[in-house]
């Protein structure tokens, strides 16, 4: 079912990496990251806890297509048993890499324990990690911060920790759970991990261009990297990537005529898997990011809250156009 025999493996080939996004890497954008050439990528984040209680929302983000570039599940919880029950449903689904969030620093989350708040709790998280590991036949990597604040920065340990239990991989996001998402990674930290480690350290932070990739490959040594954020109404990052290291001209960002056939090919995989009205309420956010820094954001966006169906989508995209960074409908 998956897109890859081993995981490990293509991800050291790859290299370029569509990082777990919750509410964002779903059978859709991955589809438009991979048509782009993203060829590894992450469902978003899976709370064991859901799976256990049989939520079907839950369920349905375990889900793939023909053509999905879909290599691991990322899964969020707190309990080592539990951990091992859900990690015997997903290597019965076919799942060959499991990948432990010890990174989420969402309040929600880290109150009951899960995400960041692993990395306070090393003794569970490397519980967690062997147990999978001695009773599954899949990779199990983990997703980590840098520490839980600044005071207590210690993912080098961390990564050494989860190594000797039988990680096959370290993700790393080089900020603490109190940053958040704010200030620059630490990448000086990934490059630390990475020569204290022999598995491969995948980076993630502040990717947002082939240059970072470089600065970060060049700093760090690191064996892959995440995209995320820079992948946002971007899903053409991963072949301007791909192009920069070739030595072939910038193509991208497309012209707006090009994106706005882009944004109609991202609403058809979500209306085709699950309906017009789904598709509208998930391409809100998306439409935003490739609306990009253009202005009047807003007042097109009320008149899309307006359409249904995806006939009049594609009238709404055609009497769209930007005329000095600003969106202006015709
Ligand atoms: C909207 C959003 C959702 C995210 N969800 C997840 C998630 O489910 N699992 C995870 O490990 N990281 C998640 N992250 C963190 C990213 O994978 C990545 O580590 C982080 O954004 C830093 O990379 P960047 O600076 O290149 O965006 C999320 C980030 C964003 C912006």
């Amino acid at each position: 079912m998956l897109a890859c025999d081993d995981p490990i493996e293509t991800l050291k080939k790859k290299r370029i990496i569509l990082a777990p996004m919750s509410g964002i890497t779903d059978i859709p954008f991955r589809l438009m990251t991979k048509k782009f050439g993203c060829e590894f990528a992450f469902t978003e984040m899976i709370d064991i806890n859901g799976l256990l209680h049989n939520n079907r929302r839950t369920f349905s983000m375990m889900d793939t297509v023909p053509g999905d570039n879909l290599s691991g599940i990322q899964l969020v919880g707190e309990d080592a048993e539990k951990f091992l029950h859900v990690g015997k449903m997903c290597e019965d689904k076919g799942f060959k890499l499991i990948d432990i969030n010890a990174g989420c620093p969402a309040r929600k989350v880290v109150k009951c324990g899960k995400g960041s708040a692993l990395m306070k709790d090393v003794k569970k998280l490397a519980k967690i990690v062997s147990m999978l590991v001695e009773n599954l036949n899949v990779h199990i990597t983990v997703k980590i911060r840098s520490g839980w604040d600044e005071k207590s920065i210690n993912c080098v340990e961390v990564a050494k920790v989860l190594e000797d239990v039988g990680a096959s991989a370290i993700g790393i996001h080089p900020r603490t759970q109190n940053q958040m998402y704010k200030g620059k990674a630490d990448h000086e930290l990934t490059k630390k991990i990475k020569r204290s480690v022999k598995i491969p350290v995948i980076a993630s932070g502040n990717i947002f261009s082939a240059e970072d990739v470089e600065d970060v490959f060049g700093l760090t040594g690191c064996d892959a990297i995440f995209v995320a954020r820079g992948a946002l109404g971007r899903p053409w990052i991963f072949d301007e990537i791909s192009r920069y290291f070739e030595g072939q001209e910038n193509i991208y960002p497309p012209p707006f005529k090009k994106i706005k056939e882009i944004i109609f090919e991202h609403y058809l995989l979500y209306a085709d898997l699950y309906g017009d009205n789904v598709a509208k309420r998930r391409m809100y956010k998306h439409l935003m990011w490739y609306f990009g820094k253009n202005k009047n954001k807003n007042e097109v966006m009320k008149e899309y809250q307006k359409i249904e169906g995806s006939g009049k989508f594609k009238k709404f995209l055609k009497k769209i156009f930007v005329e000095e960074r600003r969106l202006v409908i015709q």
